[in-house]
């Protein structure tokens, strides 16, 4: 089974519509001959239409980062999937770490979050990892196995290959600190294997991304992992050259 690599930017709060449209514009002729992956950029709300629009008719997909489960409704503040299906808003970020540990972000609510997405037609990146605590106490396992299953269990059995799951190691966010290459492959298996618990050939299907300050120095190696079916990449995503470096580096 091949699966393409996808290589995906998450941006975070980082980029005013004038910024983010400088960075696609910089990134686009440079992926244009990068067929042997999948290139994404999650960016802000604000500047998502802007982004849509300047990419129209090139590889780049547009992702946000974060969606309500509700069409809509009496939700201050925030944002539905036909909200972002209008304006060609290609997939979502869902379940990011910093979701879960800044804003109370839960697996419960995960459930609901990931199929309401599918349904309208985006593709999900689901974002699971362990804290270092976790780590340490040989809980790395158990966390992933909590956050995997119910994050996709509302998700049919027939859809359930579609879905992309990132493996995030919280200690590797933002850090420097990037897993072993055997941590990693540990892991994304791991991943890999509670999907075909559900489903063997949704197994084979599914994308299994690695996070955690992902570089251009490191990336080759962690890309090559026999498990690693590409990257989420935050502060080298900035950096277009950084970028562009990462998808160079993913296998052909
Ligand atoms: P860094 O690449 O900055 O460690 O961030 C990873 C991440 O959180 C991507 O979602």
């Amino acid at each position: 089974m091949s699966r393409t690599p996808l290589i995906a930017g998450n941006w975070k709060m980082n980029g005013t519509i004038a910024e983010s449209e400088d960075r696609v514009a910089s990134l686009l002729p440079r992926i244009a001959t990068a067929e042997h992956v999948d290139v994404a950029v999650c960016v802000p709300f604000t500047a998502l239409q802007a982004v849509v629009d300047s990419t129209r008719g090139s590889r780049l997909e547009v992702f946000a980062q974060n969606m309500h489960h509700e069409p809509s409704g009496a939700f201050t503040g925030e944002i539905s999937a036909p909200m972002l299906t209008e304006i060609d808003v290609h997939g979502v970020v869902l379940g990011h770490s910093e979701r879960r540990q800044l804003f109370g972000e839960t697996d419960k609510v995960l459930q609901l979050k990931v199929p309401a997405a599918m349904d309208a037609g985006l593709t999900v990146i689901l974002c699971v990892g362990e804290t270092e605590d976790e780590r340490e106490n040989g809980d790395t396992e158990r966390r992933l196995r909590h956050q995997v299953q119910e994050g996709l269990e509302k998700v049919p059995v027939e859809r359930l290959g579609e879905v992309v799951v990132a493996y995030e190691p919280i200690w590797a966010i933002g850090t420097g600190q990037t897993a072993t290459a055997e941590q990693a492959q540990d892991a994304l298996a791991f991943v890999r294997a509670l999907v075909a618990d559900r489903s063997k050939e949704a197994a084979e299907h599914v994308r299994v991304l690695y996070g955690g300050s992902m570089k251009p120095d490191n990336a080759a190696e962690l890309l090559a992992l026999p498990d690693c079916d590409g990257g989420l990449i935050g502060g080298a995503s900035l950096d277009v050259e950084q970028f562009v470096a990462i998808i160079d580096a993913a296998p052909r």
